[in-house]
């Protein structure tokens, strides 16, 4: 028997994700749950899902979807709210699923403290939490992860990774900040919502780090211990980074395997760095990946080896294969309205955030199904913010080296 699920927030983003939750073949009933009519009536309408979906399953509140017998959530609402919304969500005895990052504010403490209380609520419920980063199923991802499991990496040495989103970027910043503004949103009456004291804090891109930084942890398997951060102010005066502390952030990391890490966080500064504005490139001491290249010498000993060698991959190459009736599965939702003759000849190419979309629900259902801690669990997820969390408040001190709270790995 499959799970039930229920869809939080049916906005820009969650919309994308309702079909691919609905096909896959581990879930056998959805929800539908938004405070704006408009964007339920959508869903509610919508023929694709009625195999699943039952009218009854119509829920205008998160406290009134908190009450139904659903197995798991999936909250992909506005950035503030994800973190007090998946506490109430486990508190009801629901796995859930957030979009990323674990909660946006302006005051780091909040950010951390947020981090702690999904921790300790997956511990005293026992109930899942995944983060839906979509770096860490990125074909580059999957690619080094299985290098790193190889040993293929050899020793880390460094790792870098960026997430350059210009304000005025194709996706504007400033229609995307407005859009989520003028949608409501609203936190269950079950859960306490206390700022800690003090005016509130000017923010940070620092604030939405799981981009840049979930590469390099994941595929090295490792957190950073110490953090140093370096600022950039906006000199034009631009009413968008008014409430802003810095523009840009670049954090330097001293990692727990012994290797440096360099992070940049970039809303004022247009095109990229190198082959895409959401990347990673590590280097070890036997293998480096860079973009989509792979050298590799297979140094283990001291002494001379021979050049390395350079593999150009292509992202079929690099990605982790799906299960077939997983793929077939979400075939029909990429080729959706066509006949099904059609459909068997055409093939399945992932899309959303570099083909990480149908990964991402995968990974969530299957983990639910399977009763594990999905790969981004709460304690993975809280070292991402982390690093946001104090290279932020490194910068705010000209960069001096702090220390990086640690919650450990998630329990067995
Ligand atoms: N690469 C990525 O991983 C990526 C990309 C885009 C967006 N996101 C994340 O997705 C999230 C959603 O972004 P969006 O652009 O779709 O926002 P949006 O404003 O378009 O949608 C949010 C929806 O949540 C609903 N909502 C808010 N509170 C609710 C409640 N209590 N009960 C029921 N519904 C509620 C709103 O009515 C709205 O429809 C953001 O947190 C963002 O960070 C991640």
């Amino acid at each position: 028997m499959g799970i039930s699920l229920g869809l939080v927030g049916l906005g820009s983003f969650g919309s994308v994700f309702a079909p691919l939750f609905k096909s896959h073949p581990g879930v056998d009933r959805v929800a539908f749950c938004d405070l704006n009519p408009a964007s339920l009536a959508k869903f509610v309408n919508d023929p694709f899902f009625r195999d699943k979906f039952d009218p009854k399953d119509t829920y205008t509140s998160l406290d009134d979807i908190l009450a139904a017998d659903l197995d798991a959530l999936a909250i992909i609402t506005q950035p503030r709210l994800h973190a007090p919304q998946c506490v109430a969500a486990m508190e009801c005895g629901k796995h859930v699923y957030s979009a990323v990052p674990v909660i946006s504010l302006p005051d780091f403490d909040e950010v951390l403290d947020w981090c702690d209380r999904i921790i300790r609520t997956c511990e005293k419920t026992g109930m899942r939490y995944m983060l839906g980063e979509t770096t860490v199923y990125r074909p580059e991802t999957m690619f080094c992860r299985r290098m790193a499991d190889r040993g293929e990496f050899g020793t880390f040495v460094y790792a870098e990774g960026e997430y350059i989103h210009d304000v005025d970027a194709e996706c504007n910043l400033r229609d995307v900040a407005a859009s989520r503004a003028a949608n409501p949103s609203a936190v269950p009456q079950s859960v306490v919502v206390k700022r800690r004291s003090g005016p509130e804090p000017k923010g940070s891109p620092m604030s939405y780090p799981t981009h840049s930084v979930s590469g390099p942890l994941h595929v090295m398997r490792s957190h950073a211990v110490k953090a140093c951060g370096l600022g950039y102010r906006n000199r034009t005066g631009d009413p968008y980074f008014a409430k802003q502390q810095f523009s840009n952030v670049v954090g330097f990391y001293r990692m727990s395997n012994g290797a440096t890490c360099r992070i940049c966080e970039f809303r004022e500064a247009p095109g990229q760095l190198g082959n895409e504005s959401e990347t990673f490139r590590i280097a070890g001491t036997a293998g480096t990946f860079s973009n989509d290249v792979w050298w590799r010498n297979r140094r283990v000993t001291a002494g001379r080896v021979p050049p390395p060698t350079r593999k150009t991959l292509t992202p079929e190459e690099m990605r982790d294969p799906l299960p077939a009736e997983v793929r077939d599965a979400f075939k029909r939702v990429e080729h959706r309205g066509k006949p099904e003759s059609e459909i068997a000849k055409l093939d399945f190419t992932p899309t959303g955030h570099g083909g990480s979309h149908p990964y991402l629900v995968h990974e969530f259902v299957t983990a639910v199904a399977e009763n594990r801690h999905p790969a981004v669990n709460a304690w993975e997820a809280a070292r991402y913010m982390a690093m946001g969390a104090m290279a932020h408040k490194s910068a705010l001190r000209d960069g001096e080296w702090l220390d990086v709270p640690d919650w450990g790995d998630a329990p067995g």
